[in-house]
């Protein structure tokens, strides 16, 4: 009886350390996801945050290409007048019908940049339903 209590307690102790370990590893296999769509301060769904993460945010944010940060800054965007964020959810539609975004320049290098058409269709589709719904409001 002894033994069996011992081998008992000693299964339920490791039991409790390996359940207290998985626990403390949760957190840190949960970052990655955070880290990518939910950093953006921009509220969309998260198909279009995945875009503008992978595709645009590397020059269009805060440490980005400087000529790129004058025109567009996604994180500033949800803090610009209405208005103003009419006129560059046009542009953005604009850039990537024509596209111009990401760069031509850019892509050459870093082909796998390119918006597939999938992805420049759901940006077109949210930022001029976007654009839309200011207009009215
Ligand atoms: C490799 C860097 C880079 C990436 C990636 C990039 N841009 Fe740009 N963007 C620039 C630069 C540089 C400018 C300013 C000079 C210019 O217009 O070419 C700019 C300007 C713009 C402008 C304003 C001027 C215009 O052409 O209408 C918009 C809107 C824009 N970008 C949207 C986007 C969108 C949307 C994406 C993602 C799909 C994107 N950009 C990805 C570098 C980038």
């Amino acid at each position: 009886m002894r033994s069996i209590s011992l081998f008992s307690v000693i299964s339920l102790a490791s039991i409790l350390l390996w359940s207290s370990f998985t626990e403390l590893s949760l957190p840190v296999n949960d970052m990655p996801m955070e880290m990518t769509a939910d950093s953006l301060k921009l509220k969309a769904p998260v198909a279009v945050k995945e875009i503008i993460q992978a595709k645009c945010y590397d020059c269009h944010a805060e440490g980005g290409e400087e000529e790129a940060m004058k025109d567009l800054l996604w994180d500033e965007f949800p803090s610009l007048h209405p208005e103003d964020q009419m006129y560059l959810l046009d542009d953005i539609v604009e850039s990537i019908e024509d596209k111009e975004m990401p760069p031509a320049d850019h892509l050459k290098e870093h082909p796998e940049d390119k918006l597939t058409r999938q992805e420049a269709r759901t940006l077109i589709e949210w930022a001029s339903a976007l654009a839309n719904d200011l207009d009215q409001g």
